[in-house]
């Protein structure tokens, strides 16, 4: 087992945590009337259980990309208010990071704020949305571009459900460890590189996914705890995120969010290269891991330039209408930026890069 505390979450490691959730539940967020919330995959697989042995509701809402919106939290937030659940309430998100996004605004707004626990079940949610407190939701102008910074009172994690989720999903999720060896921590990256069958196996052993989840959550749980509310260092986790929000939004969703941040940090890491600030052959570097796990890596020629930059002039990230770009130095070390950790770009180096990675 292993534990770390991020600003008042505690967050719990353990394989076969599943079976334990309730009574951690009842250690951290003690609560007369909890409610689990999942989509309807993850409902029967892993929320219906939780709910039976808390005593709590399951409400469930239709799984994807496409329920994380303005509308789905009214419906979920109307429900708790037809429910009359006061205070004395906590959500426990049980899913991907859908399902912890949208939950965590919910409970982030629902009467001003109840205690909101992550059990994240995908890879992506395990290694980044359950860990640092964002929440929110996307609306037609882009991801997450609605939403709140909502600690988690718990976040548990099992890594052995990584062996349920559906090899697409696990393969996606690759692309955020891969990320956090990048930014952070060299070794981590090629050990990545090192086990790529393992990791892929669909006997995943027990070591392989500790070691997986847990490396990755310390790189995530370091920058956030410096940096809580992304003055700064948080920024670094963004790498891949500029450009991959926008090829995920372009291409409606059908790419996964770890697919595109795959596509995003090979060509955010050749923009580097090209201004000068990213040693030459990182971007292969990442490239030749990312094709190795099976992720792709090519901008879709129809998705134009121009609407590529428009879209990331309205990333959330931008500033004074101007895209911002987390840009690494080398493995394992980003660039600070004088402190600021991103800065604009000419878009001139913007619009060849995205070329040179059709
Ligand atoms: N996913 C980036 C962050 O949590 O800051």
């Amino acid at each position: 087992m292993s534990e770390f505390t991020l600003h008042g979450a505690r967050i719990v490691v353990r394989a076969g945590a599943l079976a334990d959730a309730a009574a951690l539940v009842h250690e951290c967020a003690p609560a007369r009337r909890p409610v689990v919330i999942a989509d309807d995959n993850v409902a029967p697989l892993h929320a219906s259980p939780i709910a039976a042995a808390l005593g709590a509701e399951l409400l469930t809402f239709p799984a994807g990309e496409a329920s994380k919106t303005r509308q789905q939290w009214a419906a979920l937030t109307d429900v708790l208010l037809e429910r009359q659940l006061g205070r004395d309430t906590v959500l426990v998100a049980v899913g991907g990071g859908v399902c912890g996004d949208l939950v965590g605004f919910v409970a982030a707004t629902y009467l001003r704020g109840v205690p909101v626990v992550q059990v994240p079940t995908s890879l992506v949610a395990m290694i980044d949305a359950a860990i640092g407190g964002k929440t929110g939701v996307d609306t037609r102008h882009g991801k997450n571009l609605v939403g709140a910074f909502h600690q988690p009172s718990l976040v548990l994690v099992d890594p052995l459900a990584l062996r349920t989720l559906p090899a697409e999903h696990r393969r996606a999720g690759m692309a955020e460890a891969i990320k956090h060896g990048v930014i952070a921590d060299e070794a981590y990256f090629h050990w990545i590189a090192a086990h790529g069958a393992a990791l892929l196996a669909r006997e995943l052993s027990a070591d392989v996914a500790h070691r997986l989840v847990l490396d990755s959550i310390a790189v995530k749980a370091g920058v956030v705890a410096r940096d809580e509310r992304e003055g700064g260092r948080r920024k670094i986790l963004n790498f891949g995120h500029t450009i991959g929000h926008a090829v995920e939004h372009l291409s409606e969703y059908s790419l996964l969010h770890g697919e595109a941040i795959a596509i995003g940090m090979v060509a955010e890491a050749q923009l580097g290269e090209l201004a000068g600030f990213t040693l030459p052959g990182l971007a292969d570097d990442i490239r030749e891991l990312c094709v190795a796990l099976g992720l792709p890596v090519s901008i879709d020629r129809a998705f134009d330039a121009g609407t590529i930059l428009a879209l990331t002039r309205g990333d959330k990230k931008a500033r004074d209408g101007a895209a911002e770009y987390a840009l690494p130095m080398r493995l394992g070390e980003m660039n600070d930026a004088d402190g600021r950790f991103a800065m604009a770009m000419d878009e001139s180096f913007v619009r060849a890069t995205i070329e040179r990675c059709r």
